[in-house]
């Protein structure tokens, strides 16, 4: 049993193969957090557990000892009390106190992990694969109890938490903010790293000292978005990709979230994540319960590199589900670059021939098929194809692709309406809006109110129409607007607040149902590009565009910042036409291949357009891709250069039997007299003979770790790839 705990000493010591984590109950009142690091026996409560006064901190008197919260680490903070720290729920009672005191009040253990109701969340096969405490707290004047849940994994350091709130008294409560996680660190110099950036420009890594006082990410649109990932790392001053510690948390949830750090008076540390409390108010009826979503917490004694192992591989394998968890990943063309809306059933016919000539296996028609739709002003909520564009309709589109020996996929973008088209002028109030206020477009759309269920139930039933009607095996399922003018006329004027997270329960309910109907679709999803990469999405799509920038180089920042956390599997990745239409970028054909081959692969252009040698090029590419994707997809990923830091680019890729090796070395800019540079492979076997397959030549492992392969490339955007199998 991984979790286990000590009456004794009120503590709760909970380990996963590596790592402890150490909480205590203080005077049997207080869940208060002690440790959470390598794994270490339990460690001797009077020296960890400090009490001290702190200056204009106000005491708790009652209990054996007068203490103030504010010096005591906490697990599950409440406001309003002597904790000037930020809280993890903040509560309104009906007489209009906001005083919570969360005291302990039973806890259970199990085996196993129960489903988080109608939330996406990481899952177990069997009951032996974790452990589970819960843990009641309840407030002894008011009659709320939050039950705080810890999921400890016994064959990877991963620990998940998540809350429940019951108002178990007669009267309604409003809840103002409920995190998921929340845990307080000893004083230590820490940086703090978050994955930033905007719409083309996504998770970029930013790395900055913690300081006293609030750091804090977030977002507030709806989504969780281009512009902040709801992914935070706090890590020691030293580390590095493979030294130093390294504490991350990684939130289950599309919609608007908060995560940061808040270092206090005594430069103590208090690591935070979970739902925002931007325009959000939750009213809890008398009996009812609100669910949070899953914060996943890693811990990585060795650096950033280990850390993005487990979180890849616990996302590989216990969150993405069905069919397509386990199988290789297509490779796949798709039109948008190549013809946007421009296209006819002869044109698409023509690119999805050349794409089977040179081996791909899926043509995807994006956007453009459906109402009137040549341009993004109409028809978004008219999932009708336009017969105009193709005759025979998607059906018939898909047979003849079919009859190519092509898989056939399709676009959508079902949260969303068109205020040109018929849905609209049949249900004008079926969008986010505040009635007598101006309607805020953005690309000429509204967004769909899923807080309701009959709007959820449409785009339920509009989708599976076309999915049932017409041979289609994956699906790419687009967002591409922020919320405004927050409001739901579906909601009454107390429960207004509660619009913008109830959207995400329709949105989860809408694509449990799709894609549980539709069990042999791949479906990839996508927020005009990387607008929604997280971790709730993957829970229900495997695989996830990863940026409408498609330039080779722009694609290194943005593919090293996402393995930071999620897994090369789930990374949409294409090779476009140059000049690239985002940077305006030339790069050459091979790099655009390479940048692309380390995701989940694809082509993004017209590919009639290709000559003789480039046709060459990229069947080639297809074909290596076909012999590689194992093990890119599925097994574990080595940083080996920051772009970040310099002007190169590495990673490697090692299947899961440790034979199979494929690195991807890129030159940035050009350098004129440069030093020769020298790449060195990591986690190979010091003693073993590694073949290069392309050369024939045999390294030792321990070569090529210590000493590595010279490589000395001319020319910006330049690319070396080295495919090695062990003897
Ligand atoms: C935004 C997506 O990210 C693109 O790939 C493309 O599908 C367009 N939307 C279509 O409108």
């Amino acid at each position: 049993m991984s979790i286990v705990f000590e009456k004794r000493n009120q503590v709760f010591h909970l380990s996963t193969p590596n790592t402890s984590y150490v909480m205590s109950l203080m005077d049997h009142r207080y869940l208060t957090h002690l440790y959470w690091g390598r794994r270490i026996q339990t460690p001797k409560l009077k020296h960890i557990l400090q009490n001290r006064y702190i200056g204009f901190s106000a005491v708790v008197a009652s209990g054996k000892r007068p203490f103030s919260l504010d010096y005591i680490k906490q697990e599950y903070p409440t406001g309003c009390n002597t904790d000037y720290r930020t809280p993890a729920i903040s509560v309104v009672y009906a007489d209009g106190s906001r005083v919570c005191d969360l005291q302990y009040a039973g806890h259970r253990i199990f085996a196993g992990k129960e489903k988080l109701e109608g939330l996406p969340a990481v899952y177990v096969e069997e009951a032996a694969e974790a452990d589970t405490l819960e843990i009641t707290l309840r407030d002894p004047v008011k009659d709320l109890a939050v039950l705080v849940s810890f999921t400890v994994f016994n064959t990877t350091d991963v620990i998940t938490r998540s809350v429940k709130v019951i108002n178990e008294g007669t009267d309604p409560v409003i809840l103002e903010k409920v995190l998921s996680a929340s845990v307080d660190f000893e004083a230590q110099d820490y940086d703090m790293i978050q994955l930033s950036g905007a719409w083309g420009r996504e998770r970029h890594i930013e790395r900055t000292p913690l300081r006293t006082g609030m750091q804090e990410i977030g977002s507030n649109r709806g989504a969780s978005s281009h512009m902040q990932n709801p992914f935070l790392v706090m890590c020691s001053r030293n580390a590095g990709e493979d030294y130093g510690n390294v504490y991350a948390m990684n939130f289950v949830y599309s919609g608007n979230f908060t995560a940061g750090v808040e270092v206090d008076q005594l430069f103590r540390p208090r690591m935070f994540m979970g739902l925002n409390d931007y325009d959000f108010a939750w009213r809890l009826e008398a009996g009812a319960s609100f669910a949070a979503p899953e914060v996943v917490m890693v811990y990585s004694d060795a650096g950033f590199g280990k850390m993005s192992r487990i979180y890849h591989r616990l996302y590989r394998t216990r969150l993405v589900r069905g069919k397509y968890r386990d199988e290789p990943r297509p490779i796949l063309c798709n039109n948008w670059e190549g013809t946007y809306f421009d296209f006819t059933e002869k044109k698409i016919l023509e690119i999805a021939a050349k794409a089977k000539e040179l081996g791909i296996e899926l043509f995807v028609l994006d956007d453009g098929w459906f109402g009137k739709r040549d341009n993004d002003r109409c028809s978004l909520g008219d999932w009708v194809e336009n017969p105009r564009k193709l005759p025979d309709g998607i059906a018939g589109l898909a047979e003849k692709i079919n009859a190519m020996g092509l898989q056939f996929g399709l676009w959508f973008e079902p949260e969303m309406v068109s205020p040109d088209s018929d849905l609209y002028r049949a249900h004008p109030d079926w969008c986010i809006h505040v009635p007598g206020r101006e309607r805020t477009e953005c690309r000429s759309q509204l967004t769909l109110d899923l807080s309701r269920d009959e709007v959820c139930d449409y785009v339920i039933e509009a989708v599976s129409n076309v999915l049932d009607h017409a041979s289609i095996r994956y699906v790419k399922w687009d967002m591409n607007r922020h919320m405004t003018n927050l409001g739901s006329a579906g909601l009454p004027p107390e429960r207004q607040k509660e619009m913008a997270h109830r959207y995400m329960l329709g949105l989860y309910r809408v694509m449990e149902t799709i894609t549980g109907t539709h069990p042999d679709i791949l479906f990839e999803s996508c927020s005009g590009g990387g607008g929604r990469f997280d971790p709730g999405m993957l829970y229900y799509m495997p695989q996830t565009w990863t940026s409408d920038d498609t330039d080779a180089v722009e694609r290194l920042y943005i593919q090293y910042g996402t393995s930071m956390a999620y897994p090369i599997s789930a990374m949409g990745s294409h090779v476009s036409a140059v000049p690239n239409h985002q940077a305006r970028r030339v790069t050459p054909l091979k790099t655009r291949g390479d940048v692309a081959m380390s995701g989940n692969f694809g082509y993004e252009l017209d590919l009639t357009k290709f000559n003789q040698r480039e046709s060459r090029l990229v069947k080639a590419q297809i074909a290596e891709y076909k012999e590689l994707r194992t093990f890119i997809q599925s097994g574990d990923m080595y940083r080996l250069r920051n772009p970040f830091e310099g002007n190169t680019a590495a990673w490697m890729f090692l299947s899961e039997d440790k034979k199979d090796i494929f690195c991807a070395y890129f030159k940035i800019r050009a350098e004129v007299n440069g030093p020769l540079d020298w790449v060195r492979f990591t986690a190979l076997e010091p003693n073993a003979r590694y073949e290069d397959l392309e050369t024939g030549e045999v390294w030792n492992g321990d070569e090529l770790m210590e000493i590595g392969i010279a490589v000395d490339l001319q020319g910006d955007a330049q690319s070396r790839t080295w495919r090695l199998r062990k003897k």
